[in-house]
């Protein structure tokens, strides 16, 4: 059987720990990619180095070369600069459209069926500037936010009520910004909604710790931001399209009738396979998460006004 070819763009930590995962996981061959002569050739040498010993059958390399990633089946877009304390994932904007722009250019060429995972930052605008650079259809170019975000949101409800992660499913909707939807009314404990479970006050607290959880990380990190987690999320997309699980993950797609959005790619639940986004998960939302989500999204047309503004000059 062939194995699968995932390749991650951009080897920093984020990209790395995807390496990593994915290795530990056997989902496939990996091909490293950085601009960073050697940078990616060592730590894929070093990850090899480290299979006969955690037992994996991954070959994984390190390369400065696109013509080595050519025919994945997945690739992952981690490439760009990260926040420092103080800044907003917005404040990434100019350097990493530049960046992520012409990385998606140039993988397209290679492997113009993959499905392309992105979780550079910010994240909502990127999955738009990477669909707009590779002119891929839409289900071929995801991003990676709501698992992250849903990831945090379950940890800390299993902090709180001093339960197994496992037993928490969530749903969380709208861009990876602040102003993201967590849906306490779709979260449930092993079936007990959440609701019955926590406090109101608690769980607004939860709500807000989540939506300022990318922040958190940056505030202690001081040199970079969160990429365990991060990097654990976008893994879980990957299985999903590799072993074709149709999982139904919370992920930025592309949305145009769906929530009437309008044609922006905005955190939604959606079926995850070998055709990358399949379906988009339609829930029925109160009149308050509506208002919620809304702002969301109108925050993230903002962002992508900004890319389509500057397209030209970049
Ligand atoms: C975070 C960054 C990576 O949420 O977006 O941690």
């Amino acid at each position: 059987m062939r194995r699968a070819k995932i390749t991650i763009i951009g080897g920093g930590n984020v990209g790395a720990t995807c390496a990593h995962w994915a290795a530990a996981k056997e989902l496939g061959d990996i091909v490293l990619l950085d601009i960073v002569e050697g940078m990616p050739q060592g730590k894929g040498l070093d990850l090899r180095q480290a299979s006969p010993v955690e037992r994996f059958d991954s070959n994984i390399i390190g390369t400065n070369s696109y013509d080595d990633t050519a025919g994945s089946d997945v690739v992952i877009i981690t490439s760009g600069i990260a926040r420092k304390p103080g800044m907003s994932r917005d404040d990434l904007m100019s350097t990493n459209m530049k960046i992520v722009r012409s990385v998606s250019e140039q993988a397209a060429k290679a492997s113009p069926n993959a499905v392309y995972i992105l979780v550079s930052n910010p994240l909502d605008a990127m999955v738009q500037t990477a669909w707009k650079a590779t002119g891929l259809p839409t289900n071929q170019i995801v991003g990676q936010a709501g698992i992250l975000d849903t990831a945090r949101y379950r940890a800390f409800i299993a902090m709180e009520l001093n339960c197994s992660v496992e037993d928490i499913t969530a749903v969380l909707m709208g861009g990876h910004g602040d102003d993201m939807v967590p849906l306490p009314r779709y979260t449930s404990v092993a079936g007990i909604p959440v609701t019955e479970l926590i406090a109101k006050d608690k769980l607004d607290a939860i709500v807000d710790r989540t939506r300022k959880g990318g922040a958190e990380i940056v505030g202690l990190l001081k040199t970079g931001s969160a990429y365990y987690a991060p990097a654990a999320a976008t893994v879980q997309m990957a299985e999903a399209i590799i072993k074709d699980k149709k999982r139904i993950l919370p992920c930025a797609a592309y949305c145009d009738k769906e929530y009437g959005v309008g044609g922006y790619f905005v955190g939604v639940p959606c079926t995850l396979g070998t055709g990358g986004v399949e379906n988009v998960i339609e829930l029925k939302l109160t009149d308050d998460e509506r208002k919620m989500f809304q702002a969301s999204v109108d925050h993230v047309k903002e962002l992508v006004g900004w890319v389509e503004k500057n397209w030209s000059a970049a």
